[in-house]
């Protein structure tokens, strides 16, 4: 099967995925109005193309944060990535660094930290935190990130409860028994339930700057008043997210909570989008309505799915050569 498109890893993880682990990967909240209005969104926003101006070279490279990727896309966290190919996150981190791009590895991997870090030395990788009921657990991860070289903390704002997602609960979804969260084992025992604390307020935001230097990224904001608290509590950057619908259904598609966050927060902090982005001229448009970069949540999982490191590659070259051309052509 040639793979053209990320709608063809689609079909192939959709196909080749048992289908528990696929109804998981594809979830919403509730209806799944917000999942699916974050794809329908960019189909409603058309390009004024300007033509005769040279595009025989162009320059795709950004920089996140001062350092440099090769084209403005990233991997979103993403949980338990052993449900989409057996080296799980390994594969992950190695295809995002022969891609030069950031990887958000997530609380809820199924490898450890050291094993994500190990499997691409100094690859451009961000931590993404869950708050821990015991603070000790998020403290350790926090501090363990930073000596192990993470440039980033991400810290996810937009799930103190889990979403209800009807077909993990039709499905009674649960991680198989010899995958684990591997950055809650060990002298985290106790604790290895997902413990989420949903006490946490802004006020957290110093907690966590008094435990690292990192800086912090902070993914979930929607609206103009959380983006402007983002900044005023000294985050380094915005992730506009609605975790792909799978948290509160009816909120808004990203691309379309993005204007508001990007005119609130000035140039102040760098701002980031995840959600729906399927194609190089959603990227386009995200980078056109004022994202710095975006970031794929299930893509990824279906170029895993497809062929591990290589499929994830695939997919990311994809977007790239799109997002080249789509640049192109509006000129
Ligand atoms: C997620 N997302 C997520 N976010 C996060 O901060 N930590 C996590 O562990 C997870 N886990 C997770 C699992 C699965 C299966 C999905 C699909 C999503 C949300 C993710 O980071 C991102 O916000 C969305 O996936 C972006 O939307 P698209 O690209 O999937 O449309």
């Amino acid at each position: 099967m040639a793979m053209v498109c990320l709608s063809d890893f689609e079909v192939y993880a959709k196909k080749y995925l048992p289908k528990t682990t696929w109804d998981f990967f594809a979830a919403g909240a509730d209806d799944g109005t917000t999942r699916d209005d974050n794809i329908l969104a960019y189909k409603r926003i058309r390009f004024r193309p300007r033509v005769l101006r040279d595009v025989s070279v162009m320059d795709i490279r950004t920089k996140l944060l001062g350092t440099e990727i090769s084209f403005p896309v990233g991997i979103a966290p993403t949980g338990f990535h052993q449900l989409a190919c057996p080296d799980g996150e390994k594969s992950t981190a190695r295809a995002a660094k022969a891609m030069n791009v950031c990887y958000i590895a997530s609380t809820y991997s199924t490898s450890s930290l050291e094993e994500i870090s190990a499997a691409a030395p100094s690859g451009f990788q961000w931590f993404q935190l869950y708050i821990h009921r015991n603070r000790a657990v998020s403290k350790q991860l926090v501090q363990q990130a930073e000596a192990l070289g993470f440039q980033g903390l991400v810290l996810t704002a937009d799930l103190p409860y889990t979403g209800k997602r009807r077909d993990d609960v039709r499905n009674g979804f649960q991680l198989p028994p010899h995958m684990s969260l591997k950055n809650l084992e060990g002298a985290f025992e106790v604790c290895k339930m997902m413990i989420l604390d949903p006490s946490v307020t802004w006020n957290d935001i110093h907690w966590l700057q008094s435990l690292t230097h990192l800086p912090i990224i902070i993914k979930g904001i929607l609206t103009k008043e959380d983006a402007e608290l983002a900044v005023r509590h000294g985050a380094q950057g915005i992730i506009v997210s609605n975790h792909g619908g799978r948290q509160l259904d009816g909120g808004p598609a990203t691309i379309d909570a993005l204007v508001e966050v990007v005119e609130a927060v000035q140039g102040r902090v760098e701002v980031y989008l995840d959600g729906g982005i399927r194609k190089g001229s959603d990227v386009l448009k995200a980078l056109a309505l004022g994202a710095k970069c975006v970031f794929i949540g299930r893509p990824a999982l279906w170029g895993l799915a497809y062929k591990g490191e290589e499929g994830l590659q695939d997919v990311l070259r994809i977007l790239r050569d799109e997002f080249r051309l789509s640049m192109a052509l509006t000129g």
